[in-house]
């Protein structure tokens, strides 16, 4: 099986100012940079405002920095958008695209996500595509229907391992205490890494994250289970010590 070195992304969300943000970031920058050699790498993902702040304050540190979104285009007359550009010009590494709160609350379909997947990809971004069912969709037993078109319809031509890295987040775990179980994550990983192996050629070297109310107390056994290489944490990336710590869970 293909090594795959574990990503540890924070998600912040609409959550932080100024001053928190760059204590956060320069807190776990400082940490990173303390611990030597460590098996993962760790991502922050600002709001939008934060991110030129931010990416001076952790410039040169092995903490990465990502976008939580981007347009499809680089530049011109789209009013509220941010470009692959500027979040490449602000020091960003990664772009998150299609995250069910973007889907939800913006109407983002699954060729919206690729056409923002593409973009980033056109700057030099990796791109994190998330894809999850709802719990309805779980219930009536389609769970692997909907990640497999979101699979399949999210992600763009020239996708490879290099520049793309997959997020499985149940919608019904985001920001609620429930967590899949490990067998279901193990079992919805299998899954996607199987579609991703009818896709792409490098397909055992994507990294697959688990998203959904990730916590110190129960990364250990998810970052432990097949195919997950990383997690994509939301609450738990707001404090220092709780995503250090879900940082150093993973062996
Ligand atoms: P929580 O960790 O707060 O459940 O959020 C997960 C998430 O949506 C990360 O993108």
């Amino acid at each position: 099986m293909a090594a795959r070195r574990k990503l540890i992304a924070g998600n912040w969300k609409m959550n932080g100012l100024k001053a928190e943000g760059l204590q956060l970031a320069s807190d776990l920058a400082g940490r990173l940079q303390g611990a030597g050699a460590v098996p993962f790498d760790m991502l922050v993902c600002p709001p939008f405002p934060l991110l030129f702040p931010v990416g001076e304050a952790i410039k040169g540190s092995p903490l990465a920095l990502g976008g939580q979104d981007c347009a499809p285009k680089q530049k011109g007359a789209h009013t509220g958008d941010t470009s692959p550009a500027m979040l490449k010009d602000a020091g960003c590494a990664y772009a998150i695209v299609g995250h069910s709160e973007r889907r939800q609350d913006h109407g983002e379909t699954d060729a919206i996500v690729a056409a923002k997947a593409a973009a980033a990809h056109e700057e030099g971004l990796v791109a994190i595509v998330c894809v999850g069912e709802t719990w309805a969709e779980r219930e009536a037993g389609k769970a692997q229907e909907v990640v497999g078109r979101q699979v399949a319809g999210s992600l763009p031509a020239g996708a490879t391992a290099a520049n793309t890295v997959v997020a499985y987040e149940p919608v019904w775990a985001i920001g609620t205490g429930k967590v899949a179980t490990p067998q279901d994550v193990k079992d919805m990983h299998a899954f996607i890494r199987k579609e991703l192996q009818a896709r792409l050629s490098d397909a055992d070297s994507v990294r697959i994250l688990y998203g959904g109310s990730v916590k110190p107390d129960n990364a250990v056994e998810l970052l432990a289970t097949d195919n997950v290489d990383g997690a994509l944490v939301g609450g738990a990336s707001l404090k220092a010590d709780d995503f250090w710590a879900i940082g150093t869970s993973c062996r």
